[in-house]
Order: C-alpha cells, then sequence, then structure tokens
C-alpha cells in the first residue's frame, strides 16, 4: 500500500481534537459497551487501533483488547494513555494471529482505508482466521454517499463552528470505488491539510466479501444503541459469524 496515506504524525498529532469535534469521543464508550457483549471469553483484537479510542474504554470493561496498527504515530498516542493494552505494528491487510480471540473488530471505516477490493477481502480472511469456534467480527463503516459530486470531484463543508472550519475536497474514482480526500482544517490563523484514500464498500458487497472467506452476516445496526439500519441510515454496524455448515 502506498504510505502517502498513512497515519503519520499530521493526524497523529490532530486525531484526539479531530475526534472529539466529529463526536466520536462521545460515542467510545456506547461503542465499547456494543463490543463488550460480544466478548464472553473477555478477549478482542482490533484492526487499526490507532490511539484506542474505542479499545481503551473496552479494556476498562475487564477485556483483555489487542490490536494492530501500521502507523507508529498513532501507537505511541495508544502507548501514552495505558500499558494495559498489547499492541504491535504491522498491516491488517496481511496478519497472522497465533490467539484466538471471541471478537474482532475493525471501526470507524478502517476497512475502507484499504484501498483495493484485494486488501479487503485479505483482511477479512485474517479476521476471520483469528476467531475462535464462536467468535465475531464486527465491522463499522459508511455507507456510501456519492451525491454531490461534479465530474467526479465534490467540495463540502463539513464543519462550521465559532473556532473551526472543515472543508473537504474529494476525487472520485468509480472503477476502483476510490475516494481520495483532503481536508482542509481552518483554526485561528492556522490551515491543516490532511489526506485519506479509502475504497468506499456498500453494505451487500461487505456482505459477499465477507461470505468469501466463511463468514455471514448475524446482525446489522444503524448505530452503537443498536438502532435500527434502514434506508437513510449513514453508516452501519455488522456483525459476522462463521458460516455454519
Ligand atoms: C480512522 S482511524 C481509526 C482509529 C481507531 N480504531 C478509532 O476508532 O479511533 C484508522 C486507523 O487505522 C490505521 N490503519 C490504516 N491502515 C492500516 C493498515 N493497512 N494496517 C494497520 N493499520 C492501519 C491507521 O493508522 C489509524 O490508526
Amino acid at each position: 500500500m502506498s504510505n502517502s496515506f498513512r497515519y503519520d504524525e499530521s493526524w497523529a498529532s490532530i486525531y484526539e481534537k479531530y475526534t472529539s469535534l466529529v463526536g466520536r469521543i462521545s460515542e467510545a464508550d456506547e461503542a465499547a459497551a456494543f463490543l463488550e457483549r460480544f466478548s464472553s471469553g473477555r478477549s478482542a483484537l482490533e484492526l487499526g487501533i490507532g490511539n484506542g479510542r474505542v479499545a481503551v474504554p473496552l479494556s476498562e470493561r475487564d477485556v483483555k483488547v489487542e490490536g494492530i496498527d501500521n502507523s507508529v504515530s498513532m501507537l505511541k498516542l495508544l502507548a501514552t494513555r495505558t500499558d494495559l493494552i498489547k499492541a504491535w505494528k504491522g498491516d491488517i491487510a496481511n496478519f497472522k494471529s497465533e490467539q484466538r480471540y471471541d471478537l474482532v473488530y475493525c471501526v470507524y471505516g478502517t476497512l475502507t482505508l484499504l484501498f483495493t477490493r484485494e486488501e479487503q477481502i485479505a483482511c477479512l480472511r485474517s479476521a476471520a482466521a483469528a476467531l475462535d469456534e464462536e467468535g465475531v467480527v464486527v465491522i463499522e463503516m459508511r455507507v456510501p454517499a456519492l451525491d454531490g459530486f461534479v465530474r467526479c470531484q465534490r467540495t463540502t463543508t463539513t464543519l462550521v463552528d465559532q473556532d473551526n472550519t472543515f472543508v473537504g475536497a474529494e476525487i472520485h474514482d468509480p472503477i476502483k470505488q476510490n475516494v481520495i480526500s483532503t481536508l482542509l482544517w481552518f483554526s485561528d490563523a492556522s490551515v491543516k491539510r490532511l489526506t485519506e484514500r479509502i475504497r468506499y464498500v456498500y453494505p451487500q458487497e461487505l456482505d459477499t466479501m465477507a461470505e468469501c472467506v466463511g463468514l455471514e452476516l448475524a446482525e446489522r445496526w444503524g448505530d452503537w444503541a443498536r438502532g435500527a439500519f434502514t434506508d437513510v441510515s449513514k453508516r452501519h454496524i455488522s456483525v459476522y459469524r462463521r458460516t455454519s455448515l
């Protein structure tokens, strides 16, 4: 995978503030409560653990959480928060785990940061292989929203408050299902530029990819409070079990 879209220091230095502004910190405990339900043997592996936004509250619920991330900067943030979570540098598109877990989870659209179909399937395959007999894989991602693109380009303002303005500039590649985005974050006299590349996936395609690696959909929700997933949901939380033979 190209290094240019890694979560390097530029993301790590603003991650806490950014996730707070977009409402992701306030929902982390609810996410942990949702995930705890699937950790009966109290072991979990997070793919793309980042700074432990969700892993830390989950570990505070007595679940032994481990994690993988390919960003040293993000792993450093995690290490400053806790020493209870074992996390290592690795690529979630290609990992092998000796250990088996009740729960393997990948949240906040992290699966879409693998920007080829092959890498996404490989990640799901590794996740399935890391499950114990009754284990589940939980994936949280956005429902693709492609309205507003003109000639494969879109500019949106996603947040304005007294101190901050977020302007997003995106380029769409419909063949690869890729969106490359730049967030321009204006605050006071400064502007930060943060880039990301994703391969978006519709819920049914995710189910098909999961089926390819021996998983089947068990539950799908619209939010961490287990609100219904509907045709207007902006994201989904999907729970997969091993396919019953
Ligand atoms: C959107 S952040 C989510 C972080 C954390 N899971 C959360 O919910 O706040 C995505 C994380 O995935 C990591 N990541 C992206 N691609 C990865 C890959 N191929 N292998 C391992 N980690 C990856 C990034 O470094 C980053 O920490």
